[in-house]
């Protein structure tokens, strides 16, 4: 079994605590400040493994805490895009093996490929004009979404049409070189992203939706054991199949 310290006891925390058995993990430490604890030798209790689903706001302090003490880390916590340098020069600087990903759903993984695909193909046939909608539940800390992030990088790449994700809302007609993505916070929704691409004719939608935050769990879970003797700093996108066991043939 996989000795894992989680760090931050909330919804995904508490998901990860319930699922890690089938998925040969334990957890022997949990680390919130609800516990009222912090990272320390004892309170990490010999964890080769830690999986921070935080906030993002405390991201940075973790891994600067957790780099001399617990050198392999999973990353779930999302908005902390700016401390990303920060945080890969403490991964070069304490050899740690981070890592990150703005969603660790196997289906999410394999819609970033699609949504490259159409991107690159519509991106051709400029009458069809992308844009992008997440929805998430009333209490996430952060908008947009890391995953809508991703989704808008990865259209901004595969098309030559647009140059920039535009996030808010905005009182003036949108210029073609922008991408808009909007968030709605409501209810309990785990997580769903929606990519258009619209022409005056039609238009196409591909459609991710999240029934609950399993996926996102075993995908944590697997990228533990994956990250384990492995120095580096790894976007879980770009090394997906290989973290989840999916042969490249498929
Ligand atoms: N990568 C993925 O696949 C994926 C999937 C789902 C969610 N997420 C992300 O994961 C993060 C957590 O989501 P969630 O739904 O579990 O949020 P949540 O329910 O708000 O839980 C976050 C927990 O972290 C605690 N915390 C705050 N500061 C901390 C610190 N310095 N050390 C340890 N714990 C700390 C919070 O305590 P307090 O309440 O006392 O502040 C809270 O208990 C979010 O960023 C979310 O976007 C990622």
């Amino acid at each position: 079994m996989l000795r894992i310290a989680l760090i931050g006891y909330g919804q995904m925390g508490k998901l990860l605590e319930e699922t890690a058995p089938d998925c040969n993990c334990q957890v022997v430490s949990i680390i919130d400040p609800q516990l009222k604890n912090d990272i320390n030798p004892e309170t990490l209790n010999s964890a080769e493994v830690a999986i921070d689903f935080s906030l993002p706001g405390a991201v940075r302090e973790n891994v600067e805490k957790l780099a001399p003490l617990c050198p392999y880390l999973v990353i779930g916590t999302t908005g902390w895009s700016e401390q990303s340098a920060a945080i890969r020069n403490l991964a070069i600087e304490y050899n740690l093996g981070i890592v990150y990903g703005s969603n660790f759903s196997p289906g999410m993984n394999h819609f970033y490929l699609l949504v490259e695909q159409a991107a690159r193909q519509l991106g051709n046939s400029p009458e069809y004009d992308p844009w992008g909608l997440e929805l998430h539940h009333k209490l996430k800390m952060d908008s947009p979404s890391g995953t809508a992030r991703d989704l808008a990088d990865i259209i901004i790449s595969a098309s030559s049409a647009k140059t920039e994700a535009q996030y808010d809302r905005v009182k003036r007609p949108i210029s073609t070189e922008e991408l808009h993505f909007a968030s709605v916070r409501a209810g309990h929704i785990p997580g769903t992203h929606v990519i258009g691409f619209d022409s005056e004719a039609d238009s196409i939608e591909l459609r991710h939706t999240a029934h609950n935050r399993r996926g996102f769990v075993l995908g944590a879970l697997q990228a533990a054991h994956w990250i384990k003797d492995r120095p580096g700093f790894f976007n879980f996108r770009e090394n997906f199949r290989e973290i989840l066991g999916i042969s490249h043939e498929t």
